[in-house]
């Protein structure tokens, strides 16, 4: 019935998934690292490849068994490629390797960010190309054009921080721990938006870039004076970056050809204060909404297999055995 294994190891979340091109998950396992990098404020890439090589293939042998699937009878195994942590990245890329080598079927090297960027045509059947995309993550914080699978024009990019990584220094500056993002959500749902005056970065500009380097600083000078409570800060400061993403977007869809739907992915797209705004902006803008599951969101396998599905749907037949582990990959 033509079923992709995704394997997901580029940061911090150990994954693997077993996805049909009917866009069931079949199966899925997916294992943090919060607590092992906690104690650092961030991910150590040593801690997290060592700890991928020790998972991922029970991880994998229960997937499978939990599918009722032999290696054998899958269409393809799909694996993140790149970008990311590079040890880890090799860990799971060339797992793939062998088991495409030993049951003799299809390795897909995937790009982690077009797992992202395709995750929501796996949540929702009807989305169709090409659509304005909002990917937003630890590591990226981009809008992009998709046009089709493999066709992706990139309209910005941040000049400093990612959103994600703005949202975990906010969080360590606050003292919520790592990861920050759902902390300073939940936090900010308590304070006030409008209690600490702090500044939009970039917004006015006519270039859709993104910069929160200068926002993540104004945050701690404010926690530095002490005369605001922790919660305002958070909610000043939530919605001083949904300020800047929807400024930024505003600019973007200004600029692109037409799209037919306005879509948020990446783990900053769980956040439900976000996707409302962005969800506003759609109707505004006479487009539809879509964003995939918090849990589709955030780095997890399903979306790479997935990605494997798309590939394999326009004739894509696989990678070569020799193809590299990439730290950096532009989509
Ligand atoms: O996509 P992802 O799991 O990993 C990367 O590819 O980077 O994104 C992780 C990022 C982290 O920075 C985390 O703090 C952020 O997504 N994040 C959130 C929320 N959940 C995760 N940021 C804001 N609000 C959330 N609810
Ligand atoms: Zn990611």
């Amino acid at each position: 019935m033509g079923v992709v294994l995704g394997i997901e190891s580029s940061c911090d979340e150990t994954a693997a998934a077993l996805v049909g091109h009917d866009r069931t998950i079949i199966a899925q396992a997916i294992a943090s690292q919060d607590d092992a990098h906690a104690p650092y404020g961030g991910v150590v890439p040593e801690i997290a490849a060592r700890a991928h090589a020790e998972r991922l293939a029970p991880m994998i042998e229960s997937v499978l068994r939990e599918g009722g699937m032999e290696l054998a009878a899958l269409d393809a195994v799909a694996a993140t490629a790149g970008p990311g942590l590079i040890g880890g990245v090799m860990v799971g890329l060339v797992t793939a390797k062998a088991l495409a080598m030993a049951a003799d079927i299809p390795l897909m090297a995937i790009n982690h960010l077009e797992g992202h960027a395709l995750s929501p045509r796996l949540a929702e059947p009807a989305l169709e190309f090409p659509y304005a995309l909002l990917l937003v993550s630890g590591g990226h914080c981009q809008i992009l054009r998709v046009e089709g699978v493999g066709r992706y024009r990139r309209f910005a990019t941040t000049i400093d921080d990612a959103l994600g990584e703005a949202f975990d220094k906010t969080a360590k500056i606050l003292g919520l721990g790592f990861p920050g993002g759902p902390a300073v959500e939940r936090l900010a749902r308590e304070g006030d938006a409008a209690a600490v005056p702090l500044p939009r970065p970039l917004v006015g500009s006519g270039e859709p870039h993104f910069s929160f380097a200068g926002l993540k600083s104004a945050v701690l000078r404010a926690h530095e004076t002490g005369r605001h409570a922790d919660a305002d800060i958070a909610a000043s400061f939530q919605q001083a970056a949904i300020d800047c993403v929807v400024d930024r977007l505003r600019i973007a869809l200004d600029t692109m050809e037409p799209v037919s739907a306005l879509v948020v992915a990446g783990g900053v797209a769980a956040n439900a204060a976000m996707r409302s705004a962005l969800e506003a902006l759609a109707n505004a803008r006479g487009l539809a909404f879509s964003a995939p599951p918090p849990r589709l969101c955030t780095d997890n396998a399903a979306m790479i297999a997935w990605a494997g599905q798309e590939r394999l749907a326009i004739g894509v037949t696989g990678d070569p055995l020799d193809i590299a582990a990439r730290p950096r990959w532009p989509l």
